[in-house]
């Protein structure tokens, strides 16, 4: 068996979703599972000319072999979940969790007039005050919703037993590590823990059961929202350098800083993170898009490469080239 979690290094937008859709095809997993927070993320895939946005499923649909699920510590907003498996041909093969959170109209309308809108730049996607709303024990759950019945699963049992029968896992993580409400940087934060602990409670996995978890980092920071952001270049110089970047659900511009590896080190001890990820390496060595072999890569690019395993002690396997699935240097054995 291998159970492999995904998460986010820095603030989310780390291209997890590119990274989560290689390895679905690549490893074969028999469930590919998300935890998270909820419709507050996005991520996006590129398929050959096909672009997908993607805000509730796993973003590991392209292997049509694989289960799609969603861990009981999600929220879920019906309409994007119902509207998603329809577009992305996913029915028959998704399924959520009885105890999965609903966001209702009430949750969208808090999330978008008030505080959490104004002071902290939340997605307004309802998220936060569903959360708020599942700890004080008043919201519904997805067995209290009729269109959800067909989709319902036990999904730690699912997960669970397709590791004793030897099967691949894969653990899809939402947001990223300083976006933790614990850990991340308050108030700043999203509704719950997202690093690897906090994801494996969300869909029931218990941490002996973990095999290999991998934080992806970008080449360089980006930050939607407000909050702090060390070493802050300009949205000018952000855009002369390339970097210039819209969120997957908000269309806000990303705030832009370079690959800190302060952050960085404490990613890996929050994570215990076995393996890094490092997206975007095209974006920072241009001669370097698209390459598939390490060896390729310029002296420069990998040195930039060498530089991040010798300082946080970890080795990079996984390595972006550029936005379509196949644009990838996988190094793990
Ligand atoms: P909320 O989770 O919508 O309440 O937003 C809280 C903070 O986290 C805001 O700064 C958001 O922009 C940020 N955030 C939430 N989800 C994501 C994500 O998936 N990627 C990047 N930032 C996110
Ligand atoms: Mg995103």
């Amino acid at each position: 068996m291998t159970s492999t979690v995904i998460v986010g290094g820095f603030f989310g937008d780390e291209g997890k979703g590119k990274i989560i859709s290689y390895l679905a095809n690549k490893d074969n997993p028999k469930i590919i599972v998300r935890g998270g927070a909820g419709p507050n993320a996005g991520h996006t895939i590129r398929d050959g000319d096909k672009i997908y946005k993607v805000r509730m499923l796993p973003s590991g649909f392209l292997n049509k072999n694989a289960k799609l699920m969603i861990g009981p510590g999600v929220v879920i907003n019906p309409q994007i979940l119902l509207k998603e498996i329809q577009d992305f041909g996913a029915s028959g093969r998704s399924f959520i969790d009885k105890h999965c959170g609903i966001i209702e109209e009430s949750h969208l309308i808090r999330d978008s007039n008030g505080e959490l809108k104004e002071k902290i730049g939340s997605t307004g996607s309802g998220t936060g005050p569903a959360n708020a709303d599942r700890a004080m024990i008043v919201l519904k759950l997805a067995k209290d919703i009729d269109s959800l019945a067909s989709l319902i699963v036990d999904v730690p049992a699912e997960i669970n037993s397709a590791l004793s029968a030897n099967q691949n896992v894969l653990i899809e993580g939402t947001q990223g590590t300083f976006l933790s409400l614990w850990h991340g940087t308050y108030p700043f934060v999203t509704s719950k823990d997202v690093t690897a602990s906090g994801i494996c409670a969300d869909i029931g996995l218990g941490p002996k059961k973990v095999d290999e978890v991998i934080v992806v980092f970008k080449s360089y920071v980006t930050r939607v929202g407000t909050g702090p952001l060390a070493k802050e270049i300009t949205p000018k110089e952000a855009e002369s350098k390339g970097w210039s970047e819209f969120g997957t659900v908000t269309g806000r511009q990303r705030r832009a800083a370079d690959f800190d590896f302060d952050l960085a080190r404490r990613a890996i001890m929050l994570n215990s993170a076995t393996q890094i990820s490092i997206t975007k390496l095209d974006v920072i060595f241009p001669d370097c898009a698209g390459m598939t072999f390490y060896e390729e890569l310029s002296e420069d690019a990998k040195s930039f490469i060498k530089n991040i395993e010798n300082k946080l002690n970890t080795p990079v396997t996984i390595i972006g080239t550029g936005p379509a699935v196949h644009e990838i240097i996988d190094r793990r054995k």
